[in-house]
């Protein structure tokens, strides 16, 4: 869910507007705003995209206020309904909150509620933070920081992940938010306050950023400013950071699709993630790597451990870490690492993958690595989230934000920080093939152009996408790297044109899923470099005879001089010749572009697939 506060000189409705629009992608099955103004709290929600809301709010506006809230949500507990859109107003009107995460006890606060005389509106696990908070205030001592107090009496009541920020009727000059294992970030103005579920919410106002801490609550008063406590009251000092980008990098910039802007942004992003990290002579110099040599020289084991996209980032990884440092590694989703009881210890590198540094499932697997004394080290995009704070060293991908749901440059800028991460490693171990490792830190500083060589190629691709448009099924082959690949291709053609694909080792193909290939199934096989060493190119060949022997269509990803494939190919698209290793970041480029135009194609709102939201932040 996105959330934004204001308290400033400015209309409050244009400002938590404008933030719920730039935050959107975090969900958007409801939104609702809510302001304090003449002694009442006023509320306006609707179900479906933001716009809903704004037919409501210039049908009935809300009355003028310059201290508001607003949520765009991603639903949990309760369908996307109106009822079950926040903020949600106590039953005696005097308090609103936004809530997002999940209030595991709920059940039991609700019935106390129900017990106590209290009758709920809605479905959802939120509206019962709302009374108990009404409550709590009635009886906590009148007097400056009343609202904070009680906001703190009930976060020691709540169990689950939580950020919630709330007005009263009493005090209308105060927004008090509060988190636990959920974002939050405040943005200080001249004379303004902002709270967002990330910077976003408030980048077109003010770059200056707090950190907050885990089970903090903040209180932002007009006059006397921010103040920051724990759940307890202990006093606590915010974090400030400036925010690296401003708001033109999250606009669309004459695009129509934000994922479009975010794939042709692929090689400044990349040329961005490498900068100052590969040094004149060939060493890689990652100083942000906060692990001692001899840590780094203790490890004996990695995992990878993430999330959709970048799940998929860490399966490439462990072909070029296990090559490059010959340390086993194992890569794994986020949702099942922690429950089944992974062996780790002081010895084990826990690289955890996240674009938005928010992902539940991946901070949940982080703690448990810790818990475990694990060494975790961050790969990741959003500066003052919580997946680097929580690690012991993190590298970031400087990729810009990202606002499409279905990551690209995220995804690709991920895939260069693990090729750091494991050269790195075998630079500091001392590894034997120096003159290798050498050359690959070459290779890296060409990817730029690589994949912009791939961009300026895709028009046969945005073709072909119009002619798969009505495609049931989509099958995606690859062998070695090219099998994440493949994956990666089919969770994108999922997720954005509601197509049923799946991605497979193409050696697995003929184990069963050859079955489903009928007359015209469109197959796309990702095909290696026939100069690869351990080269599985020509099995590869061979895999695409199989299909089309079957009615296969063939889509083959092939590079530039590879003569072998073009009998067997139906489309045959090029990339630049790239050392195997490296290979998925040009082979990805063209996936993306033929999932973002088959939905196109097909109407969908590309940037906002149904059911989803960038960034997860319930388990
Ligand atoms: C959500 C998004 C995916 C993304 C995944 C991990 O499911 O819809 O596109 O890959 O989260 O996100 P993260 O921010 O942790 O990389």
């Amino acid at each position: 869910c996105g959330i934004v506060g204001y308290v400033g000189p400015q209309d409050a409705v244009g400002v938590v507007l404008e933030g719920l629009r730039r935050l959107e992608y975090r969900g958007y099955d409801s939104a609702g705003i809510a302001v304090v103004a003449d002694d009442v709290v006023s509320s306006a929600k609707k179900a479906g995209k933001l716009a809903n809301l704004e037919k409501v709010l210039a049908d009935r506006p809300l009355p003028e206020s310059t201290i508001g809230i607003g949520h765009t949500r991603w639903a949990t507990h309760g369908g996307p309904t109106d009822r079950n859109a926040h903020p949600h107003v106590s039953a005696d009107g005097s308090v609103a909150v936004i809530h997002n995460g999940i209030i595991e006890n709920f059940a039991a606060l609700r019935a106390e509620c129900e017990a106590a005389g209290v009758e709920f509106t809605s479905e959802t696990d939120t509206e019962v933070v709302a009374h108990l908070l009404a409550a709590v205030y009635e009886s906590t001592p009148a007097g400056e920081g009343r609202l904070a107090e009680a906001m703190r009496a009930v976060c020691q009541r709540l169990e689950g992940a939580f950020t919630l920020v709330a007005t009263h009727v009493a005090e209308p000059d105060t927004l008090v938010a509060a988190r636990r294992s959920s974002p939050l970030v405040v943005g200080i103005g001249d004379g303004e306050y902002f709270l967002g579920s990330d910077v976003a919410a408030f980048i077109g106002h003010t770059r200056q950023a707090r950190e907050l801490g885990q089970d903090q609550v903040v209180e932002i008063d007009r006059t006397r400013g921010l103040t920051v406590t724990g759940f307890d009251g202990t006093p606590a000092e915010p974090t400030a950071y400036t925010v690296d980008w401003d708001a033109a990098a999250a606009e669309k910039g004459g695009y129509d699709w934000f994922m479009l802007k975010e794939i042709a942004e692929q090689p400044q992003a990349i040329a961005d993630t490498l900068l100052g990290r590969l040094g004149e002579d060939g060493e890689l110099v990652l100083d942000e790597v906060r692990l001692s040599d001899q840590e780094l020289r203790d490890i004996d084991k990695v995992f990878v451990v993430a999330c959709g996209t970048a799940y998929h980032a860490g399966l490439i990884a462990k072909y070029a870490i296990e090559h490059w440092t010959r340390i086993p590694v194992e890569v794994e989703v986020a949702s099942e690492f922690r429950y089944r009881d992974p062996v780790l210890d002081r010895s084990t590198l826990v690289v955890v993958i996240s674009q938005s540094g928010e992902t539940m499932d991946t901070l949940m697997a982080l703690r448990h690595a810790k818990d475990q004394k694990a060494r975790v080290l961050a790969i990741c995009n959003a500066n003052g989230s919580t997946i680097p704070r929580e690690s012991d060293a993190v590298l970031y991908t400087h990729a810009g934000p990202e606002i499409a749901v279905a990551s690209t440059k995220g995804f690709l800028t991920q895939l260069v920080a693990c090729y750091l991460v494991g050269l790195f490693l075998a630079q500091v171990r001392g590894m034997k093939f120096e003159d290798e490792i050498a050359s690959i830190v070459d290779d890296l500083r060409g990817l730029p152009d690589a994949v912009a060589e791939v961009l300026t190629g895709m028009e046969p691709v945005r073709e072909l996408a119009r002619s798969l448009a009505d495609a049931n099924t989509v099958l995606f082959l690859g062998r070695h790297v090219g099998f994440p690949v493949a994956l990666e291709g089919a969770l994108k053609l999922k997720e954005l044109a509601y197509i049923h694909a799946e991605g497979f080792a193409a050696g697995e193909l003929k184990h069963g899923p050859i079955a489903v290939i009928d007359q015209g199934t469109p197959v796309v096989v990702v095909v290696p470099s026939p100069r690869s060493r351990n080269s599985v190119h020509g099995k590869v060949v061979s895999n695409i005879q199989e299909v089309r022997a079957r009615g296969a269509r063939t889509i083959v990803i092939a590079e530039e001089g590879d003569d072998d494939v073009v009998p067997y190919a139906d489309h045959l698209i090029r990339v630049p010749r790239t050392p195997t290793l490296l290979a998925p970041v040009v082979t990805t480029v063209p996936l993306q572009i033929l999932a973002c135009e088959i939905a196109d194609t097909r109407g969908y709102d590309v940037d906002q697939p149904r059911n989803l939201a960038k960034s997860v932040t319930v388990e």
